[in-house]
Formats: C-alpha cells, sequence, structure tokens
C-alpha cells in the first residue's frame, strides 16, 4: 500500500521552485518518446515556458516522501486563444468565445510509474480543479491512447473533437468538462 501523498499547489512567480523537478518527471515519464522531436524535453520546456507566460498558470504536485511523484498543471484560455481554432470540424461559435475566464486549459497530468493505478492521478487532478472559478476544462489525449483516453471519461470529460495544435504534433482527441 503506497504512503499518502501530500498535494501542493504552486501560481505563476513560484514555477521557478519547482521548474526543474517538473522536466525531471517529464523526462522519466516520456523516457520511450523523448527522441520524437515533439516530444524532446527542449520542446516540452518550450511548451512549459508559453503555458506560463500566461495569467492564472498553476500547478498541483504531488509528494510522497518529500519526492515528487506527480504533477498536474494548467492556465486558463485568453480571450484570443487559437485553441479551438485548431478543431479539425469546427464548433458552434457560442463553444468555442473565450474571454479569459471561462475555460482552464489542463496542460500536463503525468504520474510516475510506481505511483499509477492508485487514484493519486485523479487526487493530484482533482485538488487542481477544486480551486478553480473557471466553468469548465478542457484537455488533449492522443487517440492512441484509448485507455488514457477511458480514464478521462469516467472522470467526467467528454470527447468533443479532434484538433492538431501543431504541424508536428498527433492528432489529439479534445476532451471538455463542465465544472459547474
Ligand atoms: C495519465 C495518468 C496520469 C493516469 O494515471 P492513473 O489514474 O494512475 O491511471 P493508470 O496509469 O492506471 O492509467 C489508466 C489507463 O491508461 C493506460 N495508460 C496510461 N498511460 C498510458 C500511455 N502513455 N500510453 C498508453 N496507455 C496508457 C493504462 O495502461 C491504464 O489502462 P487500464 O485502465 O486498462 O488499466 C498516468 O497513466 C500517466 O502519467 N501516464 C503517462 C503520461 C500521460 O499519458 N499523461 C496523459 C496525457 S493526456
Amino acid at each position: 500500500m503506497p504512503a499518502a501523498i501530500e498535494l501542493n499547489h504552486y501560481a505563476l512567480d513560484q514555477l521557478p521552485d519547482i521548474r526543474s523537478a517538473l522536466v525531471d518527471v517529464y523526462a522519466e515519464v516520456y523516457a520511450d518518446q523523448l527522441e520524437d522531436p515533439f516530444f524532446s524535453v527542449e520542446r516540452f520546456e518550450e511548451r512549459l515556458n508559453g503555458h506560463a507566460s500566461r495569467p492564472g498558470w498553476e500547478a498541483v504536485v504531488g509528494y510522497a516522501d518529500g519526492q515528487v511523484i506527480g504533477y498536474a498543471y494548467a492556465s486558463p484560455l485568453p480571450a484570443e486563444s487559437r485553441w479551438w481554432a485548431g478543431m479539425l470540424e469546427p464548433l458552434p461559435e457560442e463553444d468555442t468565445a473565450e474571454d479569459g475566464a471561462r475555460t482552464l486549459a489542463l496542460f500536463e497530468l503525468m504520474v510516475r510509474k510506481p505511483w499509477r493505478g492508485t487514484g493519486n492521478a485523479q487526487l493530484i487532478h482533482e485538488d487542481l480543479l477544486s480551486g478553480r472559478s473557471e466553468e469548465r476544462v478542457t484537455l488533449l489525449v492522443e487517440p492512441t491512447h484509448p485507455r488514457v483516453k477511458a480514464l478521462y471519461e469516467r472522470w467526467g470529460y467528454k470527447h468533443v473533437g479532434d484538433q492538431q495544435p501543431f504541424p508536428d504534433a498527433p492528432v489529439y482527441a479534445t476532451m471538455l468538462r463542465h465544472l459547474r
């Protein structure tokens, strides 16, 4: 039975304190994919810089015995967000209008292998969402990972279409969950 974990929240000004831990866990969790330029550590850091340039960025990091076991981070879609513009099948405008406070984008959720299947990923995820004021949350999942997609569906997300956020990125299933 794994030890209970501690969950800590970090705002944008605290990113320097956890940045190297976020990068190290990414490199461990995505070790098999790092050769793919899109999944390289360098590109992960570029994406992190972009996501963390937005107001409202927040991370929740789980710890057991002082070691990071996994984390999630998110930031709200800005009013001028391109998130929905990349949908392969456009969605109705009322579903895609952003004002900087409507939709939280969950950019990363990852847990180190020994801590998978323990419910801690869900704890980290729900802890991040519980303090947020946005009305909905969106994330991208690789359709080649149907079990992860099924997990998100169990957590209340619905598949609303597909998008390819960068030319060398996979075509991702776009998931949406209402928060209130
Ligand atoms: C996603 C994650 C945080 C979920 O953790 P969890 O709630 O403990 O759930 P599990 O690890 O048991 O995974 C749930 C299912 O997805 C599958 N799965 C998890 N990661 C996967 C991956 N990278 N590729 C393919 N399948 C994967 C598991 O085999 C499991 O299948 P099962 O339900 O048939 O047992 C964790 O699996 C993880 O860190 N994965 C690697 C990073 C990742 O893919 N993040 C999601 C990006 S959208």
